[in-house]
Formats: structure tokens, sequence, C-alpha cells
């Protein structure tokens, strides 16, 4: 299957798709450790366009599209190095890569940025972010990080903790998790910072049974996967209200020793101070591991959306 655009979860609701995904980036993570890669993106161009920080995402994207041969231009903060500190739109700003870029991958602070821009672009869009909207690269990349760690994507049981609002990784990863059997989540959150009703409706809409929690106490110890999130403090008009829920959640050792043998505990990172550092020494801590799954997941849809051999 070939992609072109990748903005939305939505468009991974087909289990072969993910499926033939997942398979291409184990084979070439595979491939990476023999150091048999192919360079199937010779000759072809990437840009990697950032209004917004970025140390993984960006940074897996262009490994993973110098890995497979291809070259990459960068902005890593295109507020201030493009024009458009010269007022130029997004749109226009677009227009003008797509002509001398293969793909493009955009992180940008508004919702519905990436859409914006594939309406202009003449070569696929990837977004990596879009304001507090989704973050479907990501969201796959946690998918197959649940799949090496756990062995199945069905009859699990999972706990999403933190900032549920503002959250993009949780947005899409809820998307795709609609697509599973037997998944149950908790979703925990301060009152402030719950799943919007929309992406609720998504799990009503599918049978997903959830249930909504405000203390870290409520935690069912038995779950399968814990996902913990950043409060996204450049999402908040006032900087008092970050400040008074940033510490509402910390998983530390006390959490770790009632928590399921088997269970893992994920984070998209960057943390702040949700997971104690104490807690990476432990093996069912996957959150570093997980973000080095995103080089592959990334290789494969590179390779998918420019067409590599
Ligand atoms: C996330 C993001 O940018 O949404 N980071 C990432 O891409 N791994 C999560 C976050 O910033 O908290």
């Amino acid at each position: 299957m070939t992609l072109h655009h990748v903005l939305s979860a939505h468009q991974f609701l087909d289990t072969a798709l993910v499926e033939e995904l997942f398979s291409l980036a184990s084979a070439l993570e595979e491939n990476d450790k023999n150091r048999a890669l192919a360079p199937s993106l010779k000759g072809r161009v990437l840009a990697t366009v950032f209004y917004e920080p970025s140390t993984r995402t960006r940074f897996s994207f262009e490994t993973a599209m110098l890995k497979l041969g291809g070259q990459v231009v960068t902005t890593e903060s295109a507020s201030h190095f493009s024009s458009a500190i010269k007022g130029e739109s997004l749109e226009d700003s677009i227009r003008i890569i797509s002509g001398y870029a293969d793909a493009i991958v955009l992180r940008h602070f508004e919702r519905g940025a990436s859409q914006r821009a594939a309406q202009v672009s003449s070569v696929p869009v990837i977004n990596a972010g879009d304001g507090d909207g989704e973050h479907p690269t990501q969201a796959l990349l946690d998918l197959y990080t649940i799949k090496k760690e756990t062995g199945r994507l069905n009859n699990l049981r999972i706990a999403l903790v933190g900032d549920l609002l503002y959250g993009r990784t949780i947005h899409s990863l809820v998307t795709l998790l609609t697509c599973f059997d037997r998944i149950t989540i908790h979703l925990i959150s301060p009152p402030q910072l719950r799943l919007p009703e929309p992406y609720k409706d998504v799990l009503r809409s599918k049978g997903i049974p959830f249930e909504e929690s405000a203390a870290l106490d409520a935690l069912d110890h038995s779950v399968d996967v814990v996902y913990a999130t950043r409060v996204q403090k450049e999402r908040f008009a006032k900087e008092e209200d970050y400040l008074r829920l940033k510490d509402a959640y910390r998983i530390d050792r006390g959490v770790m020793e009632k928590l399921y043998q088997r269970a893992i505990v994920m984070h998209p990172l960057p943390r702040v101070t949700e997971i104690a550092p104490e807690v990476d020494r432990d093996p069912r801590a996957a959150y570093f591991r997980q973000a080095r799954n995103g080089l592959y997941i990334r290789m494969a849809l590179l390779q998918m959306v420019l067409g590599g051999d």
C-alpha cells in the first residue's frame, strides 16, 4: 500500500495498513542492525519544517531519511528563521517548500495546520504535531511499542495519565486504539485537563469502555500499559493555571512496586516531573525504547510515502 499525506490517526483505522507499516518497520530495524539497509530513497529530499520545538520527532525523521539514502533540508525554528517573521502565510511557505522537496514533515502550533498545508502542497505532508490537535506518527510508534513490548494489540488495559486535553499524542493514540478488540481505557487527568468530548465520542462510537478519574490513586495496578504525558505548558493562556496543574501526578518507585510485573510504562517524552528518574532503571520503563522505535516507524512511513523500493 502507498500513502500520500499523513495527517491524522483516522487514516490508520485499517488494521491491514497498520500491520504492513509495522512489518516494514521491523524489517528496516533488522536491516539497520545488520548494516544492510538499501538506499531506497536516494536522490529524494525531505523538508522538516518545525514551528515548535522538537528533539525526537525531528531527529528521528531526519535520521530515518538519511539512513534510507535520502537527504534533508530543515528549519528547526520556522517561526523565526523562515519568512514567517516577514509575514508570509503557512500556505505560501508550504507552496514554496513543496516546489523544492519531495515530502514535508510539518510541526505547527495551530490545530489543523497540516490539513491546511496539505491543501496547497504538491508533495506529501506529514503531520508532526498540529497544536493541540494530533500527532499521528507518534501514535503509530506508540502502538508499535505496545505490540513489541506486550506481544499484542488486542485484550489490553491501558491507563492514559496526565494532560489529556492538550496532549496531541493522546488524541491520536485514543483514535488508533479503537481498531482493536477488548481494549479498556482508564483516563486519569485533573478535571481541567480531561479528554475532549470528540475523542470520547470516537471511543463511544466503537464501543470501547472507558472510565475517568482525577487521582493517580485510582490507577488499577493490574493494567498492561501506563501511558504518562507532560502537562502541555505551551497551550495554557495563564501561567498560574499551568503551575497549579503541572505536578498533578508522579510515577515513582512506590507506584512501580504496585504495578503488574509485566506492565509497561510509556511516555512520548519530554518528561518533566511525571516520571521519577528512579523509574528509568525498572525494566518496565519502556519510554526510551519507545523513542527508539520512532526511528523505524518513521523510516517505514517515509518509504511508504515516497514509494521507495
Ligand atoms: C510530544 C509532542 O510534541 O506532542 N512530543 C513528542 O513528539 N515526542 C509530547 C510533548 O511534547 O509533551
